[in-house]
């Protein structure tokens, strides 16, 4: 699909893969908005950029949702692109340290604001020739890494969710996308390595590509490799990931 003069909103655009792709975006001719807990993060990010607004937003607290959709529906009522990508992880091993807390506060993040967002904004979506859903997983909604457990599981929750999403949606104008990044030098990955990682905007780059030709899976760098491996043999592709890190 085309992805210029479009309104886009980005979970979590103030930093990382979220601010690289509302860059790669705004410089395409669209209106970007972006979210997060942090205002200053946001200002930040806006000042860097052209034609790129902000709005604060908790995306677990469902009082900053409601505010968010109706700011959305008030002030950018054209909004036609949805981009779930806020994300929390937690590095741990599951034989050292009690997994609940970490899992509730990733499922929240990662898989259940996700569903509450696109449930409040599907109705108007549906009304848009053009209109995109993006849910941001991970190469380890493929497979789970051992020092990322719940966060992995999180992602496998948000890819079944996506591919349910985009058949549900298939008789509709929404397109469902489903971004994998590979391990990516952010914030987010500073625990585990990240610095070994691609940079933000490889992964834009490759995201606005398979946008543009449609490609509704769109694994970047490692995560196609891993791809092809997890079909030839999943149990060897796991041991190989979880050997690797
Ligand atoms: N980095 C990697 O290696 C990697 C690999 C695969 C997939 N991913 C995925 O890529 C996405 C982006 O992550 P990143 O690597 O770019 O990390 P990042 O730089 O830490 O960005 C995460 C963003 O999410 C926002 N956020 C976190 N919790 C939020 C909440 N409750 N409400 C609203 N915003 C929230 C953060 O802003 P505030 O703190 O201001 O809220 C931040 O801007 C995530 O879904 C992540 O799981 C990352």
């Amino acid at each position: 699909m085309n992805i210029s003069n479009k309104t886009v909103l980005i979970t979590g655009g103030g930093s990382g893969i979220g601010f690289a792709i509302a860059k790669t975006l705004s410089e395409k001719n669209n209106k970007v908005i972006i979210t997060g807990r942090s205002e200053g993060r946001l200002k930040d990010a806006v000042a860097k950029l052209n034609n790129v607004s902000y709005f604060v937003a908790d995306v677990t607290k469902e009082d900053d949702v409601t505010k968010l959709v109706d700011y959305l529906n008030k002030q950018h009522p054209a909004l036609d692109v949805l981009i779930n990508n806020a994300g929390q992880a937690f590095a741990y091993e599951l034989n050292e340290t009690p997994a609940y807390e970490n899992a509730i506060a990733e499922i929240q993040t990662n898989y259940l604001s996700v569903i509450r967002l696109t449930d409040k904004l599907l109705p108007s979506l549906k009304e848009k020739a053009g209109a995109a859903i993006v849910n941001v997983t991970s190469v380890l909604a493929i497979a789970p890494s051992h020092d990322l457990p719940t966060y992995s599981a999180t992602k496998a929750a948000l890819h079944s969710y996506t591919q349910a999403l985009r058949y549900s949606l298939a008789n509709t104008r929404i397109k469902v996308f489903e971004l994998y990044p590979p391990l990516v030098n952010t914030e987010l990955s500073a625990g585990i390595g990240g610095e070994n990682g691609i940079p933000p905007q490889q992964v834009a780059d490759e995201f606005i590509q398979g946008v543009e030709a449609d490609n509704f899976n769109i694994r970047v760098g490692f995560a196609a490799q891993f791809w092809d491996a997890h079909l030839k043999n999943p149990d060897e592709a796991f041991k190989a990931l979880n050997s690797r890190r």
